[in-house]
C-alpha cells in the first residue's frame, strides 16, 4: 500500500470542490450565503448534488417525511444510518451531516461517541448534528474531542418540542432569547462547527449570528443568518402533512407524483399501457420453434 495520502483530484477544473469545514467557515467571513438542504435517500441527494447545494443534512425530519412516523422521536439510529448510507452514495460534493436522534446522545458521553462513529463509519457522513444546549454541549464536546465534526442546534428543537410547548417559535421574550444565546455560545466554545437556528425571531437571530464565529444556518430565523436549511420534502412538496410558516414551496412534485401514478393506473385498467414500444420483439422463426418446443413439452392443459 502506498503511503502517500490521496487527494481528491476533479475531473475537470469546472468540477466542484468537496465541501470542507474550513470553506464553510470562509462562506461566513465573505458573507457568502450557505445553503443546505435534507435528503433521505439515493434520488434525493442526486438531486442535492446536481443542484449544488453546500451541505446535506440527513435529518431526523426524515421520521415523518419520509418513513411515516408522527414526529422525530421513535426513528432509531439504525433507521437512520439506513437514510444516511443511501444519500452519502447519491452525493459527494455537499458536507454530509447525520442527524442523530433521539435517545441516542443525551445519556453519556460515551453514547453519543459511539453513536457519531457509526453515522461516520457505516454511513460514511462527514459531521453529525444533535440537538439542544444543556447536556448536549457536553455531548457535542466530547463527540468533537473525539474528532467528530458536530452541528448544534438551537430554538425549536423537534425532538424536546413537548417540553418546548409543542412546534412553536422559541426566543419571543428577553429571557428566552438570552436562553438561546447561551445554548449557542456553550455549542460553539464546545467546538461545533457550525449550528442551526430554527424557529426564533428573526430580530433575536439578527443580533446573534454576528457573535458568533461558526456560521448559523437558519430555518424560519429570518434572512440575517449564514446560511438557510429547507426540509426536501416541504420544499418541493411532496410532504402531505402539516407545513410551517418557514417551509416555502418551490415545487408541488407530490401533486405531479399522484397525477402521474393515477394516469398509469388508468392506462393499465383501459389497456393502453403498455403499448408496443414498451414491448421486445422475437424472431418469427425463433417464435415458431419455441411453440413447437412447448406444444411438445409444454401443451396447454385442458380441463377435464
Ligand atoms: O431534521 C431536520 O430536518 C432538521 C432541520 C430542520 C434542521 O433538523
Amino acid at each position: 500500500m502506498s503511503a502517500t495520502p490521496r487527494i481528491p483530484i476533479p475531473n475537470s477544473l469546472e468540477a466542484p470542490l468537496p465541501m470542507t469545514l474550513p470553506r464553510l467557515g470562509e462562506k461566513k467571513r465573505l458573507g457568502e450565503p450557505i445553503v443546505m438542504v435534507t435528503a433521505y435517500d439515493y434520488p434525493s441527494a442526486q438531486v442535492a448534488e446536481e443542484a449544488g447545494v453546500d451541505v446535506v443534512l440527513v435529518g431526523d425530519s426524515g421520521a415523518m417525511t419520509v418513513l411515516g412516523y408522527p414526529s422525530t422521536v421513535p426513528v432509531s439510529t439504525d433507521e437512520m444510518l439506513m437514510l444516511a448510507a443511501a444519500v452519502r452514495r447519491g452525493c459527494k460534493t455537499p458536507l454530509l451531516v447525520g442527524d442523530l436522534p433521539f435517545g441516542s446522545y443525551e445519556a453519556s458521553d460515551e453514547q453519543a461517541i459511539a453513536t457519531a462513529q457509526r453515522f461516520i463509519k457505516e454511513a460514511g457522513c462527514d459531521a453529525v448534528k444533535l440537538e439542544r444546549g444543556g447536556t448536549s454541549v457536553q455531548r457535542a464536546r466530547a463527540i468533537v474531542d473525539a474528532g467528530i465534526p458536530v452541528m448544534g442546534h438551537v430554538g425549536l428543537t423537534p425532538q424536546t418540542a413537548t417540553a418546548l410547548g409543542g412546534y412553536r417559535a422559541q426566543g419571543r421574550t428577553a429571557e428566552r432569547a438570552l436562553s438561546v444565546a447561551r445554548d449557542a455560545v456553550a455549542l460553539e466554545e464546545a467546538g461545533c462547527f457550525s449550528i442551526v437556528f430554527e424557529a426564533i425571531p428573526a430580530a433575536v437571530a439578527d443580533l446573534l449570528v454576528p457573535r458568533l464565529e461558526i456560521p448559523v444556518i437558519g430555518i424560519g430565523a429570518g434572512a440575517g443568518a449564514d446560511g438557510q436549511v429547507l426540509v426536501f420534502h416541504d420544499l418541493l412538496g411532496i410532504y402531505d402533512g402539516h407545513a410551517p410558516r418557514f417551509a416555502k414551496r418551490y415545487g408541488e412534485v407530490r401533486a405531479q407524483m399522484v397525477a402521474g401514478v393515477a394516469q398509469y393506473a388508468s392506462e393499465v385498467r383501459g389497456s393502453s399501457f403498455p403499448g408496443p414500444e414498451h414491448a421486445y420483439s422475437i424472431d418469427e422463426e425463433e417464435l415458431d420453434r419455441f411453440r413447437a418446443g412447448l406444444d411438445a413439452n409444454l401443451p396447454v392443459q385442458t380441463e377435464a
